[in-house]
C-alpha cells in the first residue's frame, strides 16, 4: 500500500532527516524501507501500541530482521531500569553497531528508545514512529532522547537525532481524547511562542480538533512540525531560541514530578504551566489583560487544566528548583511579551511569581 504523504526536512547538514507525515505512512513498505536502512531492527513499543500497529509495521520491515520489545506503558515507567532491559534485548539478539532501534509509540516510548539508540555501542541508528498526537508534533522531532529521575523530570538523557520520523496519522483514530487533548496543548505552544496567527487557526477550529478532524490535525501537525524543525535547526542543543520551546515546562515538569509521574499527563501538565506562564508574564507587567484572557480561554477550552488543586505553592517552588533551565540558582522561565513572541529570563521579581502560584494552586 502507497500513502499520500507530505515531507519535511529538519536541516542539520549531514545528520538531516526527514519527518515523513500522511495517513498509512507505517504500511507504506517502501516509504518504511527508504527511512530504514539497517538489516536488523529491534522495534520498541509498549503493550498497549503494539496489538495496534506492530504487525503492519513487521511486514513493512520485511526483509528485514526485526525483534520487538514491549514496554509496560506508563510515564512511571520511563527510567533507567526501562532503558537497560532495551539495551539487554540488543545485546542478546547480538545486535551490533549497524542495527536500528525503531521507536514505535508515544513520547514515552520515543524518548526511552532513542536513549537506548544513544547509549548502545555509543550510539546506533534510530527511527520514530510516533503514535499519539503529542509525540508528532513535538517528542518525536529534535533528538531530545532521556529517562525521568525519582528528583526531576527527564534529568537523565542525551541528544540523538533520529535518522527519519514516520508520522502516520491514522493511528491517532485509536487515541484516547485525553491524550488527544494532551497533545494540543504542545501544538498551541507553537503559536504562543511563535506565530500568533497559528493560534488564531487554532482558537477558531478548536471544536474540530477536539473531534479529531483528520484535515484540522493534518494542519496542526505539518505547522508544528515545520516550527519545530526550523528552531532545531537553528539551536540544536539549546543555547537560545530552542529554550522557547520549554514555554509551560518549568512549572509543568514541577506539577508532574510533585504529583507523582503518571498522575498528570505530560500535555495537560504544559497546559496548566503554560497559563501560569501567561499569568506570570502579566502579573510581571509584559503581557496585556486581553492577551492573558485569551491564552487562558483558549486552554480552558481544550478541556485542558488551568489549574492545580493538592499542590502548595512551596511544594511547586520546591520542584521548579531541581529544572534543567535553572542557572546559577536562579529558575529561568520562558515568558510572553504577546501571544507570538516569548523570552527566555531569570529576571523577575519574586511578588508576581507568588501572585501566579496563589492564583493557579490550592
Ligand atoms: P505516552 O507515550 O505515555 O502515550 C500516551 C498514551 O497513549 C499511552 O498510554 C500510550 O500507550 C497510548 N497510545 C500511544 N499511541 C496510541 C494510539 N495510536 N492509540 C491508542 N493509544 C495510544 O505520552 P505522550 O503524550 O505521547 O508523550 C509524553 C512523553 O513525551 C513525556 O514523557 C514527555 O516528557 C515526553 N516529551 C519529550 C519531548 C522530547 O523532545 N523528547 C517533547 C515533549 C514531550
Ligand atoms: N520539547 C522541547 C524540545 O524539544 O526542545
Amino acid at each position: 500500500m502507497s500513502a499520500t504523504v507530505d515531507t519535511l526536512t529538519v536541516e542539520l547538514g549531514a545528520r538531516s532527516y526527514p519527518i515523513v507525515i500522511g495517513a498509512g505512512v507505517l504500511c507504506d513498505a517502501a516509504l518504511v524501507g527508504r527511512c530504514v536502512r539497517a538489516r536488523d531492527v529491534l522495534i520498541v513499543s509498549n503493550t498497549t501500541v503494539a496489538p495496534l500497529y506492530l504487525e503492519s509495521l513487521q511486514s513493512a520491515l520485511r526483509p528485514r530482521r526485526t525483534i520487538a520489545t514491549l514496554l509496560p506503558d506508563g510515564e512511571s515507567h520511563k527510567t533507567l531500569d526501562t532503558v537497560a532491559r532495551i539495551v539487554d534485548v540488543l545485546v542478546a539478539n547480538r545486535f551490533g553497531r549497524d542495527c536500528a532501534v525503531l521507536a514505535l509509540g508515544g513520547g514515552v516510548v520515543g524518548d526511552m528508545a532513542g536513549f537506548a539508540a544513544a547509549i548502545y555501542q555509543r550510539g546506533v541508528s534510530f527511527v520514530q514512529a510516533p503514535t499519539t498526537l503529542l509525540a508528532q508534533v513535538d517528542s518525536a522531532v529534535g533528538g531530545k532522547t532521556g529517562v525521568n529521575h525519582p528528583g526531576g523530570k527527564n534529568l537523565i538523557g542525551a541528544f540523538h537525532q533520529p535518522a527519519a520520523v514516520l508520522a502516520d496519522t491514522a493511528t491517532l483514530s485509536t487515541l484516547p481524547p485525553r491524550e488527544l487533548r494532551a497533545g494540543l496543548a504542545e501544538v498551541l505552544k507553537y503559536g504562543l511562542i511563535h506565530d500568533g496567527k497559528f493560534f488564531d487557526w487554532i482558537e477558531g477550529h478548536a471544536a474540530a480538533l477536539l473531534a479529531g478532524e483528520p484535515s484540522a490535525l493534518a494542519h496542526i501537525i505539518r505547522r508544528s512540525c515545520e516550527i519545530k524543525a526550523a528552531i532545531v535547526a537553528q539551536d540544536e542543543r539549546e543555547h537560545a531560541e530552542r529554550a522557547l520551546l520549554n514555554l509551560g515546562h518549568t512549572f509543568g515538569h514541577a506539577i508532574e514530578s510533585a504529583a507523582g509521574y503518571g498522575r498528570w499527563l505530560h500535555g495537560e501538565a504544559v497546559g496548566a504551566g503554560m497559563a501560569m506562564a501567561a499569568r506570570m508574564s502579566f502579573e510581571s507587567g509584559w503581557l496585556g489583560r486581553t492577551d492573558l484572557d485569551r491564552v487562558l480561554r483558549l486552554i480552558e477550552h481544550l478541556d485542558l487544566p488551568t489549574r492545580v488543586a493538592d499542590l502548595t505553592p512551596e511544594a511547586l517552588l520546591q520542584h521548579m528548583r531541581i529544572d534543567k533551565k535553572v542557572l546559577e540558582g536562579r529558575i529561568r522561565l520562558v515568558l510572553l511579551r504577546a501571544i507570538g513572541t516569548a523570552f527566555v529570563t531569570a529576571e523577575y521579581d519574586e511578588a508576581p511569581l507568588r501572585r501566579t502560584l496563589d492564583a493557579h494552586l490550592g
